[in-house]
């Protein structure tokens, strides 16, 4: 596998990285995040499926638990949803897959469905979800801003697009502590478990990577829409929620 630096986020490099720890990205998920990516993706799921039906698209999903979570939450308040969950990482899909097999029929109004896909290149038509999410993933896209315009493509006008992403503390404290636990513990214990260097990476990425301000302006532009911001558990993870004011007729995007 290519080494991960901070200028390589080439799609074989990124899919051969997730495939090399799908087997752990779980596990590693809440240890490391001590549950807590739980709470977050049920806050995502609670705030942008608050109306509940429609179609709903999770991209980058992974192992598909932020598509769970929208599940869930759905078949929490009896909501009629359709899910889908693409990645472009088969063997991150593969588990997916398995997980939406075996809480089918429990607590979830309909299991999503997985599907291999570049968020890049969405194979959907224009205006065609009521709500498209992404958990952690944008960062990991080649081309984030593109990433997210073909997000905004395939969402209707009125719709929405989220984004749940790592964020720095503003809190100087919190900062120190966090930033100490971030970049000094968190790889180590990623490289113990994997002999990767992918924790490596989820530092650098994070610490390369937009947000607050500057993210909610990359959301803005892609979608032509108003970001709300919700940061979580001291700003070490936000939600960004755009409305979709804008539509695709043809190759225009129109107001
Ligand atoms: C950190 S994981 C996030 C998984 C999941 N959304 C979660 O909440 O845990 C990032 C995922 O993004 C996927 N990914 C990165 N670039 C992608 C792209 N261009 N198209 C589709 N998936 C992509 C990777 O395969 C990986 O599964």
């Amino acid at each position: 596998m290519a080494s991960i630096n901070r200028h390589s986020k080439q799609p074989a490099v990124i899919r051969g990285m997730f495939h090399s720890i799908s087997p752990v990205y779980d596990f590693l998920n809440h240890m490391l995040s001590m549950n807590m990516d739980r709470r977050w993706r049920a806050f995502a799921a609670r705030v942008v499926c608050g109306a509940g039906k429609g179609r709903v698209l999770d991209a980058c999903s992974g192992t598909g638990d932020l598509a769970l979570a929208v599940a869930r939450r759905a078949g929490r308040i009896g909501a009629k949803t359709f899910i889908v969950a693409a990645d472009f990482t088969p063997s991150m899909m593969a588990l997916a897959r398995r997980k939406f097999e075996s809480v089918n029929g429990g607590a979830m109004s309909v299991a999503p469905l997985p599907l291999i896909a570049d968020t890049m290149r969405l194979p959907f038509a224009d205006s065609c979800f009521d709500a498209v999410m992404v958990g952690f993933g944008i960062r990991n896209v080649a081309d984030a801003r593109a990433g997210l315009e073909e997000m905004a493509r395939v969402c209707r006008r009125g719709g929405r697009v989220a984004v749940l992403e790592f964020s720095h503390p503003r809190n100087p404290v919190v900062a120190r502590v966090y930033g100490f636990y971030f970049r000094r513990v968190l790889p180590v214990v990623g490289w113990l478990m994997t002999r990767r260097h992918a924790y490596g990476y989820l530092v650098r990425s994070v610490d390369d990577f937009p947000d607050g301000e500057a993210f909610s302006a990359m959301l803005a532009q892609a979608t032509g829409g108003q970001v709300a911001r919700y940061p979580l558990t001291f700003g070490i993870v936000t939600l960004y929620v755009a409305g979709v004011e804008t539509t695709i007729t043809g190759k225009r995007r129109v107001i």
